[in-house]
Parts: structure tokens; C-alpha cells; sequence
């Protein structure tokens, strides 16, 4: 199995096949944060630089743990530390960088689009690590390992995805991923916070949160992206609470084996009862753990790309 491309924007992108590919790579590097000695040479001499340009705990950390582990010489930039507190565009900011002759960039921004516009400026591999309500490519894709490491195929699985769908790049890549694998998708989220087109065929739309829960084999909780101004989209959190949040009785409702999955961070009372978080559903905890296989996975592929088409 191959990937042709350079970077991981977007999970529209990507078959199913390669979706598989991404998770199968993702699993054997699994197996080296479970060693003593975490670390692999695969990517000794290689450069990535990450740039985060939107706060992150999960993402970035994990980017970074990734690219240790595979030996990796990388750097992470502080935004509020550089050049671009002067004034510098995005362009200019990697058109400086690429001077540096990085091998691959993995970026964090508040614009949708941001990833695809730099790639265009680098003859290094770009990662997407999050871009406006976009995409997040590689959270569809550790959330994806996650479930494939418990359930034998994510085909006819009933997900449900609830909350502030509009506004997440975690719901978009995760729609389509999930989609892709042939999974039936329920979405739920107050009226204000649906997207307005949803082409796929195997999405619905559940009139509420029994709908959407019911049964439901995995259900993917969101919370309200305040950054993007979401509260202005809904009369109030405690009448979020009543409508949109998953409790102990809702998730009594949902298949004996569901798995309860929450990109991070979690505002607790909100859109998840607290009690659920520790429960023994849920794989919050789980899914952060799996992010730093599939980014070395990412890592990895991306690279091993690049080194390909150079040696042509
Ligand atoms: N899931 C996620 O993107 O978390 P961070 O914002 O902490 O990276």
C-alpha cells in the first residue's frame, strides 16, 4: 500500500483505503510507546516544524511526543514569540521557514483553508493539525483507531455526533471519515449549530437526543466552540444542558458496547455529565493516547513519500 500525496489536509480527501492504511501504520507504531525505550530512528535527520497558531494541549503535545519518538529534529513555534506579533503574513512566515529546508509542517490556525495555502508556498509535507471549522485530519483518524481497536469494522455502526457541529473541524473530518468506512452517521445540535449543507447520503439529522443515542454504537460528543462565538448561536448554557447533554440515562439508551468519544477539551457538565467522563464507556483518555501513533503514522507516511519522489 502507498499514499501519493505530500500532505494530509483533509480527510475528504483520502479513500477508505487509505484511511485503512493511516490506522494500519498507526497500530504497529502503537507497539513503540508500549517499549521501555520509546524511540525509533525511522525519521533520524529529518526536520518538522510546528505551527500552532491556535492554543492546543492534545494536538500539539502529542505532535510532538511523535516526532521525538521517531527521532525526529523538531521545532515548535511560539506564535506570541515570533516575528508574526511584528506583523508577518502566513506566507511570508513559511516562505522564511522553508528557507530553512524543513521536511514537513505541521499547522494549527484559526482560518479554514490555512493548511491547503501553505502547501502551496513548501516543498515540505504539510500536516494539518486543525484549521478553522474546517478539518482535523489526524483527530478523524486516531478517533477511527480507536473504535477499529474495539469494534471489528466501522461499517453499519451507528454514530452518533452531538453538539456544536457548525463550528467543529473534529465533527466535519469525522463525518466524513466515518462516512467513508460506511458507518450510518446521526448528527444532533441546536438548529443554530447544523450545518446547512449535509450531502453525504449516509448522514442524518435526529429530531433529539433519544433519536440520536438510541442504539447509537459510538457517540462522539462536541463542545460549544466559545472561540467562534457559539454562544451567541444558543439562548443559554443551562438550556444547552436540558437539550444537548449526554447524561446517564440518555447513554442507558444506546447499545450494550457503546463507546462515548470526546476530542478534548471537555467542559465537564456541559455537553458531558461529569460522572461519564471516568465511566467505563468512555475512551476520552484512550483516544489521546492513540493520537500519538497516528500522528508517527502521519509522520511517517508523509515522509517516506517525500524521500521517495526525491530519489526519482
Ligand atoms: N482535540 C484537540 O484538537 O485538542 P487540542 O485543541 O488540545 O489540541
Amino acid at each position: 500500500m502507498t499514499f501519493d500525496k505530500k500532505d494530509l489536509i483533509s480527510i475528504k480527501d483520502l479513500s477508505a483505503s487509505d484511511i485503512n492504511y493511516f490506522i494500519e501504520t498507526a497500530k504497529e507504531f502503537k507497539k513503540i510507546s508500549l517499549k521501555d525505550i520509546k524511540k525509533v530512528p525511522t525519521l533520524r535527520g529529518r526536520t518538522v516544524v510546528n505551527i500552532f497558531y491556535e492554543p492546543s494541549t492534545r494536538t500539539r503535545s502529542s505532535f510532538e511526543i511523535a516526532q521525538k519518538r521517531l527521532s525526529a529534529d523538531s521545532l515548535s513555534i511560539s506564535v506570541s514569540q515570533s516575528s508574526v506579533v511584528k506583523g508577518e503574513s502566513l506566507k511570508d512566515t513559511i516562505l522564511n521557514l522553508e528557507a530553512m529546508n524543513p521536511d514537513a509542517f505541521v499547522i494549527r490556525h484559526s482560518e479554514s483553508g490555512a493548511a491547503n495555502f501553505i502547501s502551496k508556498w513548501t516543498k515540505a509535507s504539510v500536516i494539518n493539525a486543525g484549521d478553522g471549522i474546517n478539518e482535523h485530519p489526524t483527530q478523524c483518524l486516531l478517533d477511527i483507531m480507536t473504535v477499529m481497536e474495539e469494534k471489528k469494522e466501522i461499517k453499519s455502526l451507528k454514530v452518533a455526533i452531538i453538539g456544536d457541529i457548525c463550528h467543529s473541524r473534529v465533527a466535519r473530518s469525522d463525518i466524513y471519515g466515518f462516512s467513508k468506512l460506511g458507518a450510518d452517521i446521526y448528527l444532533y445540535a441546536p438548529h443554530s449549530l447544523l450545518p446547512r449543507l449535509i450531502e453525504l447520503k449516509n448522514v442524518k439529522i435526529a429530531k433529539n437526543m433519544e433519536e440520536a443515542v438510541k442504539n447509537a454504537d459510538i457517540i462522539i460528543m462536541l463542545r460549544i466552540q466559545k472561540e467562534r462565538a457559539s454562544f451567541y448561536f444558543i439562548p443559554s448554557i443551562e438550556e444547552y444542558r436540558k437539550f444537548f447533554q449526554l447524561t446517564p440515562e440518555l447513554l442507558s439508551k444506546a447499545s450494550a458496547g457503546v463507546m462515548v468519544l470526546h476530542p478534548g477539551p471537555v467542559n465537564r457538565d456541559v455537553e458531558i455529565a461529569g460522572s461519564i467522563i471516568n465511566a467505563d464507556k468512555t475512551r476520552i483518555f484512550k483516544q489521546v493516547e492513540n493520537g500519538i501513533a497516528v500522528r508517527m503514522a502521519c509522520l511517517y507516511i508523509l515522509l517516506r513519500f517525500q524521500k521517495k519522489n526525491k530519489n526519482k
